[in-house]
């Protein structure tokens, strides 16, 4: 891990022209599924993210081959011999999680670590687990690991309480090999368990009700590899989005998919920001100072949680008053007292921010917290009057690309200072 850090000079607008990369969300959900059958995979706009190399790491300790080149990454699924996810790898990244259904599925064991804490918590995996047992599985929880077990997994009817991206993912991977019918009731829409479920679709299996929260799935034997490309990322384009909005510049996003970020768009739109898109493209247009405008997060396709700190740094430097809820998260907010640090006039009631817009942030040095705080904080430094030095960097490295360079090469006044390695 390093200590590099931002250095930000506010004050330029953004304009230009940025590529998105490919989902950090979808890729972290496929990887695992390549479990689920022996054999040679080949998934291509896959991004160069942290994340993606902390789950690669986990499926080569199970056995599985992978080679990158580019946006390039092959994997070869054949000598799988080991069914355990250990805690010194699960613990860096909660996503890890998913691999507990298809190794369970597959193998009919997996010993999977409990993901433990995040910056913002807690983060509870009882759906995944209860899921799982649903479908026949044997689970005991054991210093610290969840233990799998089950000679061949029986479909179910599973209904989730709570809608969960990851749970879902996770039922819905161990259920395409189970024995009989499986339906999921109240199943997550967003856009990464759709591009999950057509992946294992072209893998052999039998789903009905792909992008809708009624999904059933007809089980079989056995599933056959399959090359997949990845879908864009929302979350970064959302991210740039808001940093055109932010720094009232003019820019069009390249390689994204406006479909998938409706409600952003929406709500961009009343700030008084101009957004034009086609198939894979959107052009905005930001006034110099974006209204005021409240947003409550909620599943897909509703406001993004993903995209709530970014929205708080916008809302910082708006006309008026607005409040942000995020009521997916209650405690997402671990950004809100850097963001003061740099003048924002923030008051937060547990998973409500009430946030008065100021004339102008002042520079200052503030630390990352987690992947979408250092975003918020980012994007605050392209606005903030002076020098602004965003520290620990790494959390941002886990789900942007180069971030510093793309913003570079849209005007910002923004460098990485390498800090050390520890
Ligand atoms: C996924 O996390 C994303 N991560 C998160 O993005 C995103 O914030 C989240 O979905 C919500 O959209 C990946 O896809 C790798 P959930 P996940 O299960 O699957 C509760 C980022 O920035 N819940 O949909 O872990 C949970 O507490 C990351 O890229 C349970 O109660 O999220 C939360 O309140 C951060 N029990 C709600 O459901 C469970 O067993 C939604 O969580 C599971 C979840």
């Amino acid at each position: 891990m390093n200590l590099d850090k931002f250095i930000i000079n506010g004050g330029n607008s953004l304009k230009g022209t940025v590529t998105i990369g490919g989902s950090k969300n979808a890729a972290l959900a496929l990887m695992p599924a390549t479990l689920l059958a022996s054999g040679k995979y080949q998934f291509s706009n896959m991004p160069e993210l942290k994340d993606i190399s902390t789950m690669s790491r986990l499926l080569e300790m199970m056995g599985v081959d992978i080679e990158k080149k580019g946006d390039e990454v092959r994997l070869n699924t054949f000598r799988v011999n080991k069914f355990e996810a250990p805690y010194e790898q699960v613990k860096k990244m909660r996503a890890s999680i998913y691999v507990l259904g298809p190794l369970v599925a597959r193998y009919g064991y997996a010993k999977v670590s409990l993901p433990g804490g995040c910056a913002w918590g807690p983060r509870p995996v009882n759906l995944h687990i209860e899921g799982i047992k649903k479908l026949g599985a044997k689970i005991e929880i054991n210093q610290g690991y969840i233990i799998a077990e089950a000679k061949r997994l029986k479909g179910a009817r599973i209904s989730f309480d709570v809608s969960s991206v990851g749970a879902t993912g996770n039922v819905l991977m161990a259920a395409v090999l189970a024995k009989g019918m499986t339906v999921i009731e109240n199943a997550a829409i967003e856009p990464e368990i759709t591009a999950l479920a057509e992946f294992l679709v072209k893998m052999g299996a039998h789903i009905d009700g792909i992008g809708t929260t009624h999904i059933s799935v007809e089980g079989v034997d056995a599933l056959q590899p399959a090359n997949e490309t990845m879908i864009p990322d929302r979350i970064e384009a959302g991210t740039f989005l808001v940093a055109a909005a932010l720094t009232g510049g003019q820019i069009r996003l390249e390689k994204c998919n406006p479909s998938h970020l409706t409600s952003l768009i929406t709500k961009l739109e009343e700030t008084g920001s101009k957004l034009q898109m086609g198939d894979n493209w959107i052009k905005i247009k930001s006034p110099k100072i974006p209204k005021a405008v409240d947003v409550t997060t909620a599943v897909y396709p509703g406001f993004p949680t993903d995209m709530q700190a970014q929205w708080l740094s916008l809302m910082s430097v708006a006309k008026g008053a607005s409040v942000v809820t995020d009521a997916i998260y209650f405690d997402r907010f671990k950004h809100v007292p850097e963001l003061i640090r740099l003048g924002a006039n923030v008051e937060l009631n547990r998973n409500t921010a009430f946030v008065k817009g100021v004339k102008q942030l002042k520079g200052a040095k503030v630390m990352s917290t987690d992947l979408r705080a250092s975003a918020s904080l980012v994007l605050a430094g392209l606005v903030a009057d002076g020098k602004t030095e965003v520290l620990r960097v790494y959390h941002l490295d886990r789900g942007y690309e180069r971030l510093e360079k793309k913003l570079k090469s849209l005007g910002a006044k923004i460098c990485r200072v390498a800090g050390k390695e520890y």
